[in-house]
């Protein structure tokens, strides 16, 4: 069995060699040609000799992986292979939409099949080993990294995490075109107080068990071989170094038997966060909670085999690592074959391909949410139309690939006029009106945006006077979301908002595309423009799934995975709030309950909104409460297609817990269906609650059901008002 081989190999290791098989260091350099700088990457390449590497990052491609494997398996003592890891969140080379608008289609089908895809290149390239799905719940759009995770929801985020890693994974993780996934970041990191990017984390237990850690137990469940820390420190104890997280909750109660891999430097950056006093302790705090590889702070292959010797990390630790790490490395077949990710015909084969395309095509469409359409302004007619495209962002050849497309050639996106000019019987005529950045923004680099150049925007009105319709692509560029890309508006960024209500004045007939990252705050757009829909950064296919949308050759089915707000200061702002003692107005003008004088409480979008070309009915909800005979209750309702065209809804089910020895949400999603249907098609669909549903966790962590009065709420969002209530 593969622990007795673990086991036999272990019995072979030095303590140096077994401390190297916890070490990661990145590649970023040319391993085939000449080292860039003298000093690290030679001692990189010294410490690979001897065995003292145990994976890189950052190292892809067959030639480039090749070279770093051999090293490995033909230099080294024990000739032990190298797990290679990459950030593959959105696809490979061929880019598929940011993880939360993946999320926005609700298709679980659709996310394990675009995972596939992307892990299929991925593998090809030599690489395998992806640091994704990113679980992190978030309710604050300010924060940058909101476009990988799945949104706000720990029901729909622990479902997209677990169909994730289940496209990366496959059924069988020795089948060369599968890689092993990582759920990051274990935990808290989507709670960063003010959505500032590595902040301070300091949340309560109920709001931990119930809404930070589920996705993290689904993904562990589901059989998922790595986890990664996180930079944050939550309630007082850094990540890295958090005991309770990686072993008292993964490895002990959740039984995880993969390992887990620290974030960039964040063994170090428990310094800096004042819980370790030099780079030794900080190995052995981060080695003793459980943590079992050290990306790139250089201080496990510098301290741990001191520490053993010291006495103040076990080596039963050490060991108890290294076979986590060996394992995984023995599932993926590594030890049969350290080249199976290197073959050469198979890279030009894979990479770039037809299906890969056609399926991020497929899910970038599905991911488009349509937010208002007013008279029926879209879909666009296909012939004898004037329309004006107008904005920075149709042209772009790079902003839709988002961020974390570290394999993407630069401006491989089909761009959105490249999209419309499909469409050849109407007439186009593109203005950029203003350009959004003032140059290529590159992955560590700020974005500069222009924010004071307007001199285009007479040529944008002049083209927008005489058209029969406008398309306006607004939003933000790709990389201003991401890793460091926190931001304090919400707004449109730059003289875009300016340019909107410049091209308004002269025509009124507007289809606003947005496109982004995170949610935006776009109330004046939402009380103006006819016609909005939200086509974040949707990937190497864009402009081709945005054009389908638009002429209706696509039915959008999309919902919001996060709550759009009206104006930054309602953040954070999410569906599943508390309802507080002070919930409603008392009387005409009274101010004493939970409200803003001047704003209300209500978002712009909700969550879980997304429009359609037809309309849907949703009638006959029962409720079969058999839960004293089965321990469930049954759901059953009927939707109708009452528009003219066939569509796709997601029937959402929420549920309240009315009162609890811990309060509970006003609402919280515990079932959803994707269906199709035609015009005038009527579909019966039952959700069934059992315990898992039906319960929550206790400021313990411990899971319980309360007997007591339930509402459970059915439609087409979370301000779905079909309900029934029930008794446990
Ligand atoms: O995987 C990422 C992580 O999400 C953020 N810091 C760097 C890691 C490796 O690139």
């Amino acid at each position: 069995s593969i622990d007795q081989k673990v086991e036999a190999l272990l019995s072979k290791m030095t303590l140096e060699e077994k401390v190297g098989q916890m070490n990661q260091y990145n590649g970023f350099w040319d391993v085939t040609g000449p080292a860039p700088t003298e000093g690290e990457a030679e001692k990189k390449y010294e410490h690979l000799r001897k065995g003292y590497v145990g994976s890189m990052i950052n190292v892809k491609g067959v030639k480039d992986v090749m070279a770093v494997q051999k090293i490995a398996v033909e230099e080294t003592r024990l000739g032990i292979p190298l797990i290679i890891g990459f950030d593959l969140i959105h696809g490979y080379k061929t880019v598929s939409p940011i993880p939360l608008a993946e999320a926005a289609s609700w298709d679980l089908e659709a996310i394990e099949h675009s995972a596939k895809i992307a892990a299929a290149e991925a593998a090809a390239s030599g690489i395998n080993w992806t640091f994704a799905p990113m679980v992190d719940i978030s309710r604050d759009a300010r924060w940058g990294r909101v476009m990988e995770g799945a949104g706000e929801d720990p029901f729909l985020g622990a479902k997209i995490g677990v169909a994730r890693v289940n496209g990366f994974q496959g059924k069988d993780l020795s089948d060369p075109n599968t890689i092993a996934a990582c759920a990051k970041h274990f935990a808290g990191y989507g709670f960063a107080e003010s959505g500032k990017d590595y902040n301070t984390v300091d949340v309560g237990t109920s709001t931990l068990h119930n809404v930070i850690l589920p996705p993290f137990k689904a993904v562990s469940d589901a059989g998922i071989k790595t986890f990664m820390n996180s930079f944050n420190e939550l309630n007082g104890i850094p990540a890295t170094g958090n005991s309770f997280f990686q072993r008292d909750i993964l490895k002990n109660e959740w039984d995880f038997d993969g390992f887990i891999v620290s974030d960039w430097g964040s063994v170090a950056e428990m310094i800096p966060h004042g819980y370790a006093k030099d780079g030794k302790e900080a190995a052995k705090l981060a080695v003793n909670s459980g943590s079992d590889m050290d990306m790139e702070s250089y201080l496990y292959v510098a301290h741990l085999v001191n520490l053993v010797n010291e006495g103040a990390v076990k080596e039963s630790d050490i060991d108890d690592a290294v076979k986590r790490i060996l394992k995984v490395k023995f599932e993926l077949g590594l030890f049969d074959d350290p080249y199976k990710y290197c073959n050469q015909q198979r890279e030009k084969v894979v990479i770039g391909s037809k299906e890969a395309n056609d399926a991020v095509l497929d899910m970038a469409k599905k991911s488009i949410v349509l937010l208002k359409n007013e008279n029926n302004l879209l879909p666009l007619k296909k012939e004898g139309q004037k329309i004006a495209v107008i904005g920075a962002l149709a042209s772009d050849k790079s902003s839709p690939l988002g961020n974390w497309r570290l394999a993407a050639d630069q401006n491989t996106a089909v761009s959105l006029l490249e999209g419309l000019e499909q469409y050849p019987n109407n007439t186009i005529t593109f203005s950029k009106g203003a350009d959004l950045v003032l140059e290529e923004a590159s992955f560590p680099m700020e974005v500069k945006i222009n924010t004071s150049d307007t001199s285009g925007f007479a040529q944008a009105i002049n083209v927008a006077k005489s058209a029969d319709v406008v398309i306006l692509a607004l939003g933000e560029h790709g990389m201003q979301s991401g890793e460091g890309r926190s931001r304090a508006n919400l707004d449109l960024p730059g003289v875009q908002q300016q340019l909107l209500e410049a091209v308004y004045k002269v025509n009124k007939n507007i289809v606003l595309v947005l496109q982004t990252g995170r949610p935006l705050a776009i109330e004046w757009a939402d009380n103006h423009i006819p016609a909005i829909i939200n086509a974040w950064h949707l990937g190497t296919q864009s402009g081709n799934a945005i054009a389908q949308v638009l002429y209706g050759d696509y039915n959008p089915s999309g919902k919001l995975p996060m709550t759009f707000p009206r104006n930054v200061n309602q953040v954070p702002i999410y569906y599943n709030y508390k309802n507080t003692g002070r919930p409603n107005l008392p009387g005409p003008n009274l101010v004493f309950w939970s409200h803003y004088t001047d704003q209300t409480n209500l978002p712009l979008y909700p969550f879980g909104y997304g429009l359609s070309y037809t309309n849907f009915d949703y009638k006959n909800l029962v409720v079969d409460n058999t839960y004293a005979i089965d321990q469930t209750v049954k759901v059953t309702l009927q939707v109708t297609n009452t528009g003219q065209v066939k569509g796709k809804e997601v029937v959402q089910l929420y549920l309240r817990d009315l009162f609890a020895s811990v309060t509970r949400p006003v609402r919280e999603l515990k079932g959803f269906e994707l269906v199709e249907l035609e015009p005038n098609q009527t579909k019966t669909i039952t959700f069934t609650l059992s315990n898992d549903q039906l319960g929550f966790y206790d400021n313990n962590g411990k899971f319980k059901v309360e007997n007591g009065d339930f509402e459970v709420f059915v439609g087409g969002s979370s301000l779905a008002n079909l309900s029934k209530a029930f008794k446990l």
